[in-house]
């Protein structure tokens, strides 16, 4: 059992200090945010997550998981300190460091014995070499300095934490290696050791191949369109070909959230920072803006023109199972659909709040799937939520003035559509028209 500091309880923070706690390590989580921290000693967490509420109030209970605002008291005893804050992205796409540093500073400032910094945040290479030689300029207390990258995705954080391929420790000692190792044994993930460099490119690296991997399956979704074949088909054929893999090949709108735009962004500046123009990730990035609009141009060339038309948008969050709306192409779609002249009803099971402040103040919000299709002139499918996926082609006919339907996330099959006479538009497959009789 070791004593852990985990700063920032974002869902990286979070999720890996109530994960560390769970296997059996004394986990004190900082935040500076005082509310945060008080609603998290009544066992409330700031964000949602499958399975973390429970998993959070057990070990809090248990007494192997606690809060804190102190920096002094969290890091007193610890063999690690986990820094997981933000490292959002600046306008010009780099990382923006802010918080790295002041928790170096906090380091720093408190350290009063030999401890592991292990850096959760996705910093660009050669951070945590700067971490090092700032906390070194300002404490004579020995530590070392370990990259330990997440790889989790929202909405099945916890999952993946139990369950991960692999856990990375990028390190230069052998003393921290160990000690990393020894922590992380529990979870039974294999364990990847490296160098500190490599393991902070392993992780811009691993978000920079998934998005190319999506953007690619778009591309060739477009293609689809085009001649006639069906990119669901096409996906799972090349899937079954393990080099490829048969994950991550959704044709869809495009990724979001919080780490694909932002890390993808910044892979691309570091190159720059090195003369290196990553010529393939520019064209990841690229054909991902043109993907998170592409319902509009599918709604503009069947109607023409949308001004006055009513559209139910279905789902806001990024992607289902996650509140999340950074880079979400709902709040794109809802802001070029108001610039259209359309009427936006939007709906989603737990993202409304955040999507309120992001959409323009025309847009609608309602309380359920059947009110925001009620009298609607098409719908917009944007988020697969289970319940989207759940609906049935007659209710689509009982609630849509006519019913038209633009799946952003292919939930549908193409011959119950047909058979139910719903237009049907969906990326990369063909195109459901419904024949209309001459009168
Ligand atoms: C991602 C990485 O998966 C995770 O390893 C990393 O730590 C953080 O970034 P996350 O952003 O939570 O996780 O979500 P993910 O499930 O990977 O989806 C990202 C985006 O890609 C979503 O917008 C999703 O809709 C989209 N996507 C994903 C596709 O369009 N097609 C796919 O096949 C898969």
């Amino acid at each position: 059992m070791k004593n852990i500091a985990v700063i920032g309880t974002g869902y990286v923070g979070l999720v890996t200090g109530v994960a560390l706690s769970e296997i059996g390590h004394s986990v004190i989580c900082v935040d500076i945010d005082e509310q945060k921290v008080a609603s998290m000693r009544e066992g409330i967490s700031p964000i949602y997550e499958p399975g973390l509420s429970e998993l959070m109030k057990k070990n809090y209970e248990a007494g192997r998981l606690s809060f804190t605002t102190s920096h002094e008291m969290a890091f007193a005893g610890a063999d690690a300190i986990y820094i997981a804050v933000g490292t959002p992205q600046k306008e010009d796409g780099t990382a923006d460091l802010r918080f790295i540093e002041s928790v170096a500073r906090n380091i720093a400032e408190y350290l009063a014995d030999y401890a592991v910094v292990v850096t959760k945040s996705t910093v660009p290479v050669g951070t945590n070499d700067y971490i090092k030689q700032y906390i070194e300029k300002h404490t004579d207390v020995p530590f070392d300095v370990v990259s330990n990258p997440e790889f989790l995705r929202e909405g099945s954080a916890v999952h993946d934490t139990f369950n991960g391929d692999r856990i990375v420790i990028g390190s230069s000692t052998g003393l921290a290696a160990s000690i990393l190792k020894e922590i992380n044994k529990p979870f039974g993930i294999p364990i990847f050791k490296t160098d500190i460099r490599s393991s902070e490119m392993i992780k811009y690296a691993s978000n920079a191949f998934l998005a190319t991997k999506i953007s690619f399956v778009n591309e060739i979704a477009a293609l689809c369109e085009k001649l006639g074949a069906n990119v669901d088909d096409v996906a799972q054929g090349m899937g079954q070909d393990k080099r490829i893999g048969e994950k991550f090949l959704n044709a869809g709108i495009g990724y979001g959230g919080s780490c694909f735009p932002k890390d993808t962004s910044a892979l691309v500046q570091i190159a720059g920072n090195v003369e290196h123009e990553f010529t393939l990730l520019k064209a990841v990035i690229e054909v991902n803006y043109k993907q998170q609009r592409l319902l509009i141009d599918k709604a503009r060339e069947h109607f023409d023109s949308l001004r006055g038309k009513t559209i139910a948008m279905l789902g806001t969050a990024f992607k289902p199972n996650t509140d999340d709306m950074r880079e979400a192409a709902s709040t794109i779609l809802a802001r070029e659909l108001v610039l259209a002249g359309a009427n936006v009803v939007a709906y989603d099971p737990v993202a409304m709040e955040p999507a309120r402040k992001l959409f323009p103040e025309a847009v609608d919000f309602v309380d359920s799937v059947e009110s925001a299709l009620d009298g609607a002139d098409a719908a917009f499918l944007v988020t697969e939520w289970d319940e989207f996926k759940e609906l049935t082609p007659a209710q689509y006919v009982s609630f849509l003035k006519e019913p038209v339907l633009f799946d952003g996330r292919n939930c549908y099959d193409l011959e119950k559509m047909k058979a139910a006479g719903i237009e049907y538009y969906s990326v990369g497959r063909p195109v459901v028209k419904v024949e209309k009789e001459l009168v």
